[in-house]
């Protein structure tokens, strides 16, 4: 029986997914736990379903003897060891994609608001006045969107852009696939004196620090929109500040901080409190029902997957072997450290079994080699015994 343990109050989809593959041993716990019951709470199981709160350090991995592998409910992966569950054969999945919609309907929807002055007009109605005027309010059909990162999220905000009529660009530091329409500029500054409205969809980290600063917001079209829900680091507030003071730019959202509070009763430090024309958000760009739901198949299913198959694929600590179909009697999963003559050892062992191999799959990564085998033969507890207690191997199980 494989049992799974989950966390954090993992949307009831996962569990869907594990009951229609078989897997009917879940236990759920509706929150992180304090350091000594999740470590309790680890023991004996399979499988470990978390998000972001739940840290799977060094110490609570080896308190889980029985682990086969981790689902990160969420998209980071940075609250699990990951070297330290690789060593040990575990592969971890997470969910890159889940929520990309919600984040690009919200960039989608804030572009049309603030081409609209909504932000404005709603604070002004709520304060008593009725400013009925089309000053300054525009549509979005036939306004050029720039988007800056072309990924996921970016190409995503593409389409749902050019539904509304809109005209996109992007800009991008590799060569990406135009969606529908879109079209590649040659360089960011003439994506910037092109947009009517510029969105942020790249990476955190030092290379995308401040993309956005005085002298790229000066060359933003006067009147233009800046949308951020991409990472807090990539636009200097204060020159977003003076760019929105002055004038030059007309409006702007943001769903990101270079440092936003911890807890809910905090409140945001920001420059841009109180301005009118500016969307604030806490980080919610990709938070919706649907997106939890998503993300509770997507990482399901690659849980699942894996138990049933193998199959590593998108595993963000692993070697990655793709989906094959079952030949052969069995399967086994074989991880071993990445030596000179494992495969060899591990077929001698197999065929000193009486095992035929009919199809393996190799891959490594570092210090880590995972082979999947389907064999004819008999695939009992001592042939399972004679491979896991074998020096070379990290862990080994056996689909049947
Ligand atoms: P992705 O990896 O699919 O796309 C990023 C793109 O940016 C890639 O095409 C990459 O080549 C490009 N890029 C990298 N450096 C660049 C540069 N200097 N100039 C131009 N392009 C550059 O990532 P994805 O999934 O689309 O996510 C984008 C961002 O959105 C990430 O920072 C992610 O953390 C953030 N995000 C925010 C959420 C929210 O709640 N606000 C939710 C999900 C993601």
């Amino acid at each position: 029986m494989t049992r799974i343990v989950l966390f954090e109050n993992i949307h009831p989809s996962a569990k869907e997914v594990f009951s229609a593959a078989g897997f009917d041993d879940v236990i759920t716990h509706a929150s992180a736990l304090p350091p000594k019951e999740l470590r309790a709470a680890v023991r004996g199981a399979q499988v470990l379903g978390i998000r972001s709160r739940t840290q799977l350090d060094t110490e609570v991995l080896a308190e889980a003897e029985d682990l086969q592998v981790v689902g990160c409910f969420c998209i980071g992966t940075n609250q699990v060891d990951l070297d330290t569950a690789m060593l040990r054969g575990v592969p971890v999945f997470n969910a890159p994609f889940s929520n990309t919609r919600s984040v690009a309907e919200l960039v989608l929807g804030e572009a049309i608001l603030l081409l609209r002055r909504i932000p404005e007009k709603n604070d002004r109605v709520h304060h008593g006045f009725w400013d009925k005027t089309a000053d300054g309010a525009f549509e979005a059909r036939g306004k050029t969107l720039g988007i800056i990162g072309y990924g996921n999220i970016g190409s995503q905000v593409g389409t749902l852009a050019e539904s509304a009529g809109m005209r996109v660009i992007f800009h991008d530091v590799e060569a990406k696939l135009p969606l529908g329409n879109a079209r590649a500029t040659t360089s960011l500054e003439k994506l910037l004196a092109q947009a009517d409205v510029v969105t942020l969809h790249v990476p955190g980290g030092k290379a995308t620090e401040n993309i956005m600063n005085a002298t790229t917001l000066g060359a933003m079209k006067k009147g233009a929109i800046l949308i951020n829900a991409s990472r807090g680091t990539v636009v200097d507030i204060d020159a977003l500040h003076q760019a929105l003071e002055s004038g030059h730019l007309s409006g702007a959202a943001l769903d990101v901080f270079p440092v936003e509070p911890k807890s809910r009763d905090e409140a945001l430090a920001s420059p841009l409190i109180g301005l009118r024309n500016v969307i604030l958000t806490p980080h919610i760009g990709g938070s919706t029902q649907e997106s939890q739901e998503n993300i509770g198949r997507e990482v399901a299913e690659k849980l699942s997957r894996f138990l049933l198959s193998g199959t590593t694929k998108g595993a963000v600590n692993f070697p990655e072997i793709s989906y094959q179909e079952q030949v052969g009697t069995a399967r086994i999963l074989h991880v071993h450290r990445n030596l000179p003559g494992a495969m060899g050892t591990l077929s001698n062992l197999m065929a000193e079994r009486g095992l035929n191999i009919v199809s393996q799959q190799l891959q490594t990564r570092g210090q880590i080699g995972y082979v999947i085998s389907d064999v004819e033969g008999v695939v009992d507890d001592q042939v399972m015994s004679l491979l896991r207690d074998h020096p070379i191997t990290v862990r080994c199980s056996v689909v049947r």
